[in-house]
């Protein structure tokens, strides 16, 4: 194999490399498609985010108090493609997540929070369903 082919073939890898990215990052459904989740849903997710405190390391709208900053803003977190920067921004994805970072996420740096499953999936339905400030 000539040093031609080689860099040729590096070349078209760094490509097949980019549009898996792209691939991934448009896999994100449009909002319209989401599950809209309902009204109940989202008012047991702000209550299970204000008894856990999830606002003592992140901005979220709707939650006045308290508003840490030792994780990301939550702010417009709903149109981010991908959640933590890693994952498919999906409701499931998500709900495993706000429970267990660290097992969704090998390496997060957030902790495993004291939640069950069905409470997760009602903290989901408030982060997607929230209003920007
Ligand atoms: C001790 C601080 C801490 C607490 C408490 C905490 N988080 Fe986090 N959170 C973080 C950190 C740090 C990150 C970034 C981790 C990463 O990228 O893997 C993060 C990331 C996130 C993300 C991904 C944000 C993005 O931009 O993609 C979401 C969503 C999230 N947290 C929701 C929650 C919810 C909901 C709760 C409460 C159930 C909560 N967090 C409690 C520290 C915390």
């Amino acid at each position: 194999m000539g040093e031609r082919d080689a860099t040729f073939r590096s070349r078209t890898l760094r490509q097949v490399g980019v549009a898996i990215l792209l691939t991934v990052a448009a896999c994100k459904p449009p909002p319209d498609d989401r599950v809209s989740p309902s009204a109940d849903a989202v008012e047991r997710g702000k209550a299970v985010i204000e008894r856990v405190s999830c606002g003592s390391c992140h901005v979220i709208p709707g939650v006045d108090w308290p508003r840490g900053r030792a994780g990301p803003s939550l702010e417009g977190f709903d149109d981010a493609g991908l959640l933590a920067g890693a994952l498919p921004n999906t409701p499931a994805n998500l709900a495993a997540f706000v429970r267990d970072a660290p097992a969704a996420k090998p390496g997060s740096t957030m902790p495993a929070m004291p939640i069950t499953a069905a409470e997760a999936q009602d903290v989901a339905a408030y982060l997607y369903g929230m209003k920007d400030e």
